[in-house]
């Protein structure tokens, strides 16, 4: 397998706090589905603000299929960006409720277009058409483009939210609690979804929770954080494992 995401000994801190990322080391290989689980507050958003570039790291790097990614370099940075996509935990904050839900889906293909990287014709008939694609792969019916934010249920938001990640064949994805504000049925659906178009698609992705048997569920490898430190590593298979970090072993104690 090889590495899509190599990030080593990231380190973060916000103005007047303590340090909140320890020397946080991270790999992601092609197709791999890995989990970050760990208490709230522990540091899990702050890493995968870090790891998207949204926030700047204190130190650390972040090399991305083999070549290292910095601010400064445009190229390195245009070619990570183009190739990284994100979930997060509330979808209503993530759709602008004042645009029809079409030009929220098309946002990031409407970019690359832009910048000339990939090529859609903006016709309109052939924009819907891909929108459409687009919307039948997360389960949701073509109507919906032309409705806004408050028109959806909130498993309605992520299917879209997840459907304008996927737009862009990324190679990973990071998903920050992407059904911690789902019931428990549409929770079970949407993790489904994930993994299907997962196997579909074939990217990575670091699936952020708090919650252990979910990323138990969706992911083949662990890491554990605790007060911004990953305290432990292993493969899904290998929780009750006698060798497990203590603080994973009381992580296990709840599921078991
Ligand atoms: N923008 C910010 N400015 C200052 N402090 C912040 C900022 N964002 C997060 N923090 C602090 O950094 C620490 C880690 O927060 P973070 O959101 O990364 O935790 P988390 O593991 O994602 O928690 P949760 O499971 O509740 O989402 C917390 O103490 C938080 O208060
Ligand atoms: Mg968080």
């Amino acid at each position: 397998m090889n590495n899509t995401l190599v990030a080593q000994n990231i380190e973060k801190y916000y103005s007047g706090k303590e340090k909140v990322l320890h020397q946080v080391s991270i790999t992601i290989r092609s197709g791999e589905s890995v989990g970050l689980i760990g208490e709230s507050g522990c540091g899990k958003s702050t890493l995968a603000r870090c790891l998207l570039l949204t926030q700047n790291i204190d130190s650390g790097s972040i090399v991305y299929q083999g070549t290292p990614v910095r601010a400064t370099d445009r190229s390195s940075f245009k070619k990570y960006k183009g190739s990284i996509q994100a979930v997060f935990q509330n979808p209503t904050a993530a759709l602008n409720p004042r645009i029809h839900l079409l030009n929220s889906l098309m946002e990031p293909l409407d970019h690359l277009n832009r910048r000339g990287w990939f090529y859609i014709k903006k016709n309109q008939h052939q924009r819907k058409e891909v929108a459409a694609q687009l919307l039948e792969l997360v389960g949701l019916g073509p109507d919906l483009m032309n409705r806004y934010p408050h028109e959806l249920s909130g498993g309605q938001k992520q299917r879209l939210c997840i459907a304008r990640a996927i737009s862009v064949e990324p190679n990973l994805i990071i998903m920050d609690e992407p059904t911690s504000n789902l019931d428990a049925l549409i929770q079970s659906e949407i993790l489904d979804l994930l993994r299907a178009l997962q196997k579909r698609l074939d990217f990575s992705y670091l699936f952020i929770s708090h919650d252990l048997p979910v990323v138990q569920q969706m992911c083949d490898r662990i890491l554990v954080m605790r007060k911004g430190q990953i305290v432990d590593e292993y493969m899904k298979e290998e929780l009750f494992d006698t060798m497990r970090h203590p603080y994973t072993q009381q992580l296990a104690k709840w599921y078991d």
